[in-house]
């Protein structure tokens, strides 16, 4: 079609009829919508092919698929991206990285101080200790800080999603200590994939790629004063480190993992079998006036 044309449809059908529009609202959709006539236009998408795409939004939508969809296409990462430059501009610098939540949070995990067990013992996996300090860019310890950690089990499930394993299994908030200090143990996580033949399969499979993301655990770090950080530390050595369908991988949060066979550590750490050790210190960025907020709204689930 002539671009004339398209223009002329969109200003017809763009003007308001009725009431004051919201100036923000208006202006996203009526860019989104121009988009999209021209990507018609260009693509020359017939009647049967748009249908089929609204099918599929729809089933995505009924499959609660779209938190997947927007990690797979990259929009969780980009939002990262601007907060990362946000940031910057504003002359913040040091702090842990941040990167992308991902939809399988769950509010309402038990909280401990200073240290915790995250698994219930029902799975036979690696034990993995996990230990370090919160400070603030300045290097000073932050007592009291909430460590907010969850991951998947070894079969790459997460509780409250998987009906299998038990509440919070995997998930804890851990208080830091006096000396900014946390620690934990747990079983080794594997990495997540996509549900098999899903929407978000369906539609990475017509893209040419996986759904499949490295083994990796999740924390929000948050104190008063602090910048809310939103993180994760990827288990080093697994096939996806650096091929992670959501695109979080980030250097820094890929800490080494320390293998323990000898029986004095074993003794030593109150264990009697062979463990993982990862030592990880979160640095956070104090908060800062006209920044957007680290503090990110989104529909999570919650469980008592
Ligand atoms: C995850 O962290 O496991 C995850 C992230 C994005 C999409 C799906 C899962
Ligand atoms: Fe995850």
């Amino acid at each position: 079609m002539e671009k004339a044309a398209i223009d002329a449809l969109l200003k017809e059908m763009q003007a308001p009829t009725r009431g004051e529009p919201t100036p923000r609202v208006k202006a996203i959709v009526d860019r989104i919508v121009r988009d999209l006539f021209y990507v018609i236009d260009e693509y020359d998408v017939e009647p049967s092919e748009f249908w089929s795409a609204v099918n599929y939004l729809t089933q995505a939508g009924r499959n609660d698929e779209y938190g997947l969809i927007a990690a797979g296409l990259g929009f969780e990462r980009f939002l990262d991206v601007r907060l990362d430059a946000a940031e910057e501009a504003a002359g913040l610098t040091g702090g842990t990285p941040r990167t992308i939540e991902g939809p399988l949070y769950v509010a309402g995990a038990p909280l401990c101080k200073g240290e915790a067990r995250l698994d219930d013992g029902s799975e036979e996996g690696e034990i993995l200790i996990m230990h370090g300090q919160v400070r603030d860019t300045d290097g000073r310890p932050v007592a009291g800080a909430h460590v907010e950690v969850w991951h998947a089990n070894t079969r790459g499930n997460y509780s409250f999603f998987d009906k299998s394993q038990s509440p919070f299994n995997l998930r804890r908030t851990i208080e830091t200590d006096a000396e900014g200090r946390y620690r934990f143990r747990t079983t080794m996580p594997s990495g997540y994939a996509v549900p098999p033949e899903g929407s978000t399969d369906t539609l990475l499979k017509q893209l040419g790629r996986h759904g499949h993301r490295p083994a990796h655990i999740h924390f929000f770090v948050s104190a008063p004063g602090y910048r809310k950080l939103t993180t994760q530390i990827n288990i080093d050595g697994d096939p996806y480190l650096h091929d992670d369908f959501a695109f979080a991988t980030r250097d820094g949060l890929i800490p080494a993992v320390e293998r323990n066979q000898d029986p004095d550590a074993i003794a030593e750490a109150g264990l009697n079998a062979p463990f993982a050790r990862i030592a990880f210190d979160f640095e956070l960025r104090s908060e800062a006036v006209a920044l957007p907020s680290a503090e990110v709204q989104r529909p999570r689930a919650e469980a008592a």
